[in-house]
């Protein structure tokens, strides 16, 4: 396969590279992914995060087993290994669902890659088109708020919901981007922090608790988030934390936006209830670990609740900004997801 570079995936010499965004932002530290196994592993510690990126990274290491002769039959299992690794983003499976597809041609190997390659090439340019959709929704002089991290380290391209802030500051319309910490494991400062320093945005790092006093001293304009999953009913599923910023942003009167690509669109599902949502470790709220060490604060017995994801009703959100344009709540209400949007 031809050599790839995006900010956090690169192909080099027939082989997958991840940057591990689990290091970041104190160490920059590629790290090779030579099968199944590896990736899996990667995604589950989210050293390879973000919905689209998983897709795409499940993608092309498939692509490149295929061309080190890994056979048909084998490839079809890896493939549903990798359907397990992230069960809430949709991105996963529909990107999956086109590889399956190329699979199954006689000459499944040249169709694999040039599947895969496609994958990447469309996901920057969806990025770029929700960037320039969400762009004209931000007004001059913005203070926006964000969570997570959906830049340039979660896509192949700009990003989704960073991407719309990073548009809009090029054209110099934003003030200021609060950047919630994003606990329990930081996205927001370590990596939100990191690609809008690099991009020379300003902005402000806040921990997850803080947004509703800035929001009660008027310092927010609009809120921006990102999708692992937007069901049929509109309702979506982000990182754990969404849910309380649409809530807030709805008692303070601020537009609260959503940006993915169409592939983060499940029409088949019906609701947010029907999302499945990943449970994760009890040391992730217990403490901390990164490229700094390990930390743990609470009693070592401390029973812990720890849900990956939560889903804020389509009812508290003000546009759901895609790369096929911006969908309105009332598009939602006459049922515009419970069809396919291509
Ligand atoms: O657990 P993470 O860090 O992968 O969660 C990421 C998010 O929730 C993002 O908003 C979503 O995957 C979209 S990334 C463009």
């Amino acid at each position: 396969m031809k050599n790839i570079t995006t900010t956090s995936l690169r192909i080099r010499e027939n082989q997958l590279w991840i940057l591990d965004q689990q290091a970041l932002p104190q160490q920059s530290d590629w790290r090779p992914c030579p099968d199944v196994a590896a990736l899996v592993d990667h995604i589950r510690t989210l050293r390879v995060r973000g919905a689209p990126l998983i897709g795409l990274s499940a993608s092309l290491l498939l692509a490149l087993l295929a061309e080190g002769g890994m056979p048909q039959s084998d490839l079809y299992q890896a493939l549903e290994t990798l359907r397990e690794s992230r069960p809430t983003a949709v991105n996963l499976m529909n990107n999956l669902d086109r590889m399956k597809a190329a699979l199954a041609h006689t000459d499944f190997v040249p169709t694999l890659v040039a599947e895969a390659l496609r994958l990447v090439d469309e996901d920057r340019a969806l990025c770029d088109s929700i960037a320039d959709h969400g762009a004209e929704l931000v007004k001059p002089g913005s203070r926006l708020l964000t969570h997570c991290n959906t830049g340039g380290l979660a896509t192949a391209g700009v990003g989704t919901a960073l991407g719309v802030i990073a548009r809009a500051h090029q054209q110099g319309k934003v003030e200021q981007v609060w950047v919630d910490e994003t606990r329990p494991l930081l996205q927001g400062g370590r990596l939100t922090a990191w690609e809008l320093g690099e991009q020379r945005i300003p902005y402000r790092l806040i921990c997850d608790s803080m947004a509703a006093s800035v929001m009660a001293q008027g310092k927010v304009d609009a809120i921006w988030v990102g999708a692992d999953r937007i069901a049929a009913n509109g309702d979506v599923a982000n990182k754990i934390g969404t849910y309380s910023l649409a809530v807030l942003a709805k008692y303070h009167g601020i537009p609260f936006y959503v940006a993915a690509p169409h592939t983060t669109h499940d029409p088949h599902c019906p609701n947010g209830a029907a999302i499945p949502i990943e449970q994760r470790a009890a040391s992730e709220v217990t403490g901390v670990s990164g490229s700094f060490g390990s930390v743990q604060w609470a009693p070592e017995d401390a029973q812990v609740y720890n849900p990956a994801f939560d889903v804020t009703p389509a009812a508290l959100i003000s546009g759901w900004v895609l790369d096929v344009g911006v969908v309105t709540p009332e598009q939602v209400s006459e049922g515009i997801f419970a069809a396919s949007l291509r």
